[in-house]
């Protein structure tokens, strides 16, 4: 990783420097790291149980292999076809999207738009639940002619698909904060056998923090792609102007170790869900020392997977529980 969090030391006494270098006052400079440390201790949320932790985190005893939106390679992503194939090919958990209809509708999807995977056209936040049923999730998917009359599921039918496979449920939550804690605290509310095998993951700190102070018991993830601000997934820069991309790695390399340092304190999170290409022996033994599970995304390959079982010892995402196949960032 970029920078190791080695707990709230090392941050602390290079902040005391820079306050003191900055205000040359001693008694001001202690007051900014110990303010902070402070604030730090008053707002950070207690993890939650490691037993349900563990249980979520390593259903069977042992690293989990769990189907990236539902397995996308081997059906059309986001769709209860794809969690019940997920379950036959031998995945013991799904990962799936939740986004929201125009009239506030939890279903699933990954965009925001609906073209790259139905047959419609349009934005989520433009189409109500009724006109996003009539849509083919299959549609652009290779193996479309295998899944007809599929739907787009709600977010209640596929935690019921997922529950009824005994498949663990990664939520994927993009945005929509408050919408997406209330529509979550529900579930959990209605189904509590989801303490036991779920967990809400983001790449926003704010969603999770956000989950957990609704309800302490979820077991939560800050999902991580080092250099995301400033580069695509493939590696190629975001922006042409040298200035904004120069902006945008800075704050990529604040936002990491943030997020190593303190975030994940503060968050409470059980796990980190990072990109596969970031991943290494170290990078897990780190966290596992602190607790804190490591979950690889997406994890491709045959040879991949079986150093992920074997030597890491660490659960992963993958697009397919069949064959090699392309990865998503
Ligand atoms: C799910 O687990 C329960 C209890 O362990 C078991 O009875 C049931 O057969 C399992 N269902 C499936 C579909 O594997
Ligand atoms: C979670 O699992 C444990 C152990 O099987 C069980 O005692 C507990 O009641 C479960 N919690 C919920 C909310 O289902």
């Amino acid at each position: 990783m970029l920078c190791h969090g080695e707990g709230l030391l090392s941050p602390l006494t290079a902040l005391l420097a820079l306050a003191l270098a900055l205000s040359r006052s001693p008694a001001l400079a202690c007051l900014v790291p110990a303010g902070l440390y402070l604030a730090l201790q008053l707002l950070a949320l207690e993890p939650a149980a490691p037993q349900s932790a563990q249980r979520v985190l390593r259903p069977r005893g042992a690293a989990a292999r769990i189907a990236h939106r539902g397995g996308a390679h081997d059906a059309p992503e986001n769709t209860l076809a794809a969690i019940r194939q997920a379950a036959e090919n031998g995945a013991t958990g799904v990962e799936l999207d939740l986004e929201f209809s125009a009239d506030g509708v939890p279903i699933l999807m990954h965009d925001d738009t609906v073209e790259r995977t139905t047959d419609g056209a349009g934005r989520l936040q433009d189409l109500t639940f009724e006109e996003i049923r009539k849509l083919d999730p299959s549609a652009k998917h290779r193996l479309r002619s295998q899944f007809q009359d599929e739907k787009v599921p709600t977010l209640r039918e596929a935690v019921v698909e997922s529950m009824h496979h005994n498949l663990t449920i990664y939520f994927d939550v993009k945005g929509h904060a408050n919408q997406a804690v209330d529509a979550l605290k529900q579930l959990y509310q209605e189904f509590p056998q989801l303490y036991n095998s779920s967990i809400v993951c983001s790449f926003m700190p704010d969603v999770v923090y956000k989950m957990r102070q609704a309800d302490r018991n979820v077991v939560t993830a800050l999902t991580h792609r080092p250099w995301q601000l400033s580069h695509l997934g493939d590696g190629t820069p975001r922006f042409n102007s040298f200035w904004k991309h120069f902006l945008y790695m800075v704050m990529d390399v604040i936002l990491d170790w943030s997020l190593h340092s303190f975030l994940w304190r503060l968050c409470g999170v059980s796990a980190f869900l990072i990109q596969k290409n970031f991943v290494s022996q170290d990078y897990v033994r780190h966290w596992s020392s602190r607790g804190i599970a490591v979950v690889a995304w997406t994890v491709n390959t045959f040879a991949e997977k079986s150093y992920y079982e074997s030597v890491l010892d660490c659960s992963y995402m993958t697009d397919s529980l069949l064959e090699d196949c392309d990865p998503h960032y």
